[in-house]
């Protein structure tokens, strides 16, 4: 951006602040609103209430569903997705960055739509089997413990990221971005929302953006001009957030002198790769964005993309501005014209908000919480809360395969994890296991990707004698599953005590996670070892922590049984 461009953006927010100083004073609030694998948010306001769905790639339950009525406290009140029927074929999506992309929330008289995309990464780019369209809809967003999402209607459409628009004349439009590499370009039809056919045609290309695989549109109607926000640059350090307006929905589109209008590209700000962008108004008619981020952490980001948010003015007849105090960029530490403090619809005691500390303790008769998420689709039936003869823990039967499976496209794992939220974090559960076939095992896993993560695990070898065992498996693609070659597994024998172990996951610092276990309840911790978040950073999605089980290549005969599940934070750490 150009001096001069600044003292014009100052100018203009400058006189539009004064226009709505009265409206909402300045609080703070801190970066990402929505932290650990959040990527690609879309964002919308309802009455008094804000609802955000993020991406969930292999995750699942996926599209998780974030509400907030201050849009600083957020909960998790559901996911779109979260029955296998929903979408049979998401069972062999095969590799770390297919599965759920991009969603958009969309709601119009009384009605919630989501768009996303299950996507086959690996397929040929311009083979339509590689790109799954599907529209959830819900008249109740809390409907069935905010599970009451629709089944889905297909739509064709070349690509991805799809979003929705509705016209003032009812008709309803469909964007998205025409298959990655093939021809980079925003595309549009108008869809019937009631079936998915497109009532226009084939797509017409609406804006291939200023030169940078244009992705994730959305269209924003004001002023009598369509605006068009969308993606560009990748979602590594080149992305950015780019606009174009029209005066017809289908164009043609002028893109804006001024781009890109949000961005962190070729900065050194703590929040990178900021693009992906959504807007949306408050209570007060204030605006407000979303985007996704990851944090530069001496360049680790074990927490993948993240949801941030920066406060947004919008002049008449001009573009938005991003976060007027520093245009067009994100900060961790924000000021903006908050609506009200206050909780999250609906919150009941023992909810938790998002980012806060939690602790299962898997009663009799409990769940397991919405924000615990499987990787593909497991056997569920080798999970059980409170069996017979074991309260308050979790039964886990270990599958055959491990974690990291014979191949990426086969076989389910048992594991089941929640988002890795902060930086610095303790994770920690109590495991009673008492194997006795070798190679059963069970414990916890770090785990970004089947060929990435620590399992940190009690096992059975050598006659059925138990060990504690630290294995890294690291992401080559030449070497799909092996265990990491230079550092050897620690290996701890665990004598003959066979009572309960505590086992815990410490992130330290930005660098460095260490694996310990403790005999005593958690009074003396033992460190089996230590591991590099950089093996854990980099990818499509963010990291989870949890608990797994396997026989390493047969059927576990042993349960494993978890109890009290807790993750914890420095609350001065975000
Ligand atoms: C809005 O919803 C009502 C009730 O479902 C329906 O009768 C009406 O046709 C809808 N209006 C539009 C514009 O879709
Ligand atoms: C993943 O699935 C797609 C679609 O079925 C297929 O084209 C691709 O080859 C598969 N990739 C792998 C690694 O199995
Ligand atoms: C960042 O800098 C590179 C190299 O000068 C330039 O090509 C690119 O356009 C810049 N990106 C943005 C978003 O300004
Ligand atoms: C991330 O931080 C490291 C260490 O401070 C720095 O060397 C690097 O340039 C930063 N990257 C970006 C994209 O700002
Ligand atoms: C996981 O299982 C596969 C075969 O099913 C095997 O090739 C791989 O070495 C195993 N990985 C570990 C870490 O045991
Ligand atoms: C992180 O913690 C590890 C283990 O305590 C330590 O060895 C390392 O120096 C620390 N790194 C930083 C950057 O503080
Ligand atoms: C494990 O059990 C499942 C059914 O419970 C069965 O389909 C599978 O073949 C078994 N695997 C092995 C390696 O025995």
């Amino acid at each position: 951006m150009t001096f001069a461009h600044s003292l014009l953006v100052l100018a203009i927010c400058w006189v539009s602040w004064l226009t709505s100083a009265t409206e909402a004073t300045l609080r703070s609030y801190n970066n990402p609103i929505i932290p650990g694998f959040a990527p690609d948010p879309s964002c919308i306001r309802v009455g008094p209430e804000y609802y955000c769905v993020t991406s969930s790639f292999s995750a699942f339950p996926g599209v998780p569903v974030y509400a907030s009525k201050d849009l600083v406290s957020w909960r998790q009140i559901g996911n779109v997705f979260s029955r296998p029927e929903q979408l049979p074929a998401f069972g062999s999506v095969n590799s770390s960055t297919s599965g759920i992309w991009a969603a958009t929330i969309r709601h119009t008289n009384g009605t919630f739509y989501v768009t996303t995309t299950l996507v086959f990464d690996g397929a040929p780019f311009d083979d339509p089997s590689r790109w799954k369209n599907v529209l959830f809809t819900t008249d109740d967003i809390y409907a069935q413990n905010g599970n009451g999402w629709s089944d889905p209607i297909f739509f064709d459409f070349p690509g991805y990221d799809t979003s929705l628009f509705w016209d003032d004349d009812g008709k309803v439009y469909v964007q998205g971005s025409h298959a990655w590499r093939v021809f980079p370009a925003i595309q549009q039809y108008e869809i019937d929302i009631k079936t998915g056919a497109s009532l226009s045609g084939d797509p017409v290309t609406l804006w291939t953006g200023t030169g940078g695989l244009a992705k994730g549109p959305h269209i924003y109607k004001k002023d009598g001009f369509y605006h068009l926000l969308i993606a560009e640059g990748g979602t590594g350090v080149g992305h950015m957030v780019t606009m174009a307006r029209a005066m017809n929905v289908n164009g043609p589109y002028e893109p804006y002198t001024q781009n890109p209008v949000f961005t962190s590209a070729n900065t050194t700000d703590y929040l990178q790769t900021v693009g992906h962008a959504d807007l949306f108004q408050d209570t007060n008619g204030n605006w407000w964005s979303v985007a996704l981020a990851t944090r530069n952490a001496t360049v680790n980001y074990p927490m993948g993309r993240e949801t941030i948010m920066v406060p947004a003015t919008w002049p008449k007849g001009e573009y938005p501005i991003f976060n007027s105090q520093l245009p067009g960029r994100v900060q961790l530490d924000m000021k903006g014209p908050l609506p009200a403090s206050q909780p999250p619809p609906r919150t009941t005691p023992g909810d938790i908000l998002v980012g806060q500390n939690e602790h299962l303790t898997f009663s009799k008769g409990s769940s397991l919480p919405r924000q615990f998420v499987y990787y593909r689709y497991p056997d569920f039936s080798a999970f059980k809360i409170s069996p017979p003869g074991h309260p308050n823990a979790l039964q886990i039967m270990g599958s055959a395969e491990n974690i990291t499976g014979p191949t990426a496209a086969a076989g389910t794992s048992t594991f089941i994890t929640r988002r890795q939220d902060h930086v610095e974090f303790v994770a920690e559960v109590t495991l009673d296991f008492k194997p006795k076939v070798d190679g059963e095992e069970a414990g916890m896993t770090l785990f970004i990707q089947r060929r990435q993560h620590f399992d940190l695990g009690v096992v059975a070898l050598s006659g059925g004698q138990r060990f504690i065992r630290l294995r890294t498996i690291t992401a080559s693609s030449t070497n799909e599953g092996q265990t990491d070659p230079i550092s050897r597994p620690n290996i701890i024998p665990l004598g003959a005590n066979l009572n309960p172990l505590r086992l815990q996951v410490n992130a330290v610092n930005a660098s460095t996670y260490l694996f310990s276990y403790s005999e005593d309840e958690g009074k003396t911790w033992h460190l089996v070892g230590s591991g590099a978040a950089s093996q854990v950073s980099g990818g499509f999605t963010g990291t989870l922590v949890g608990m797994f089980a396997t026989g390493n290549g047969k059927n576990s005969t042993t349960p494993a049984y978890f109890c009290d599940f807790e993750y914890t934070v420095d609350p001065l750490i975000y």
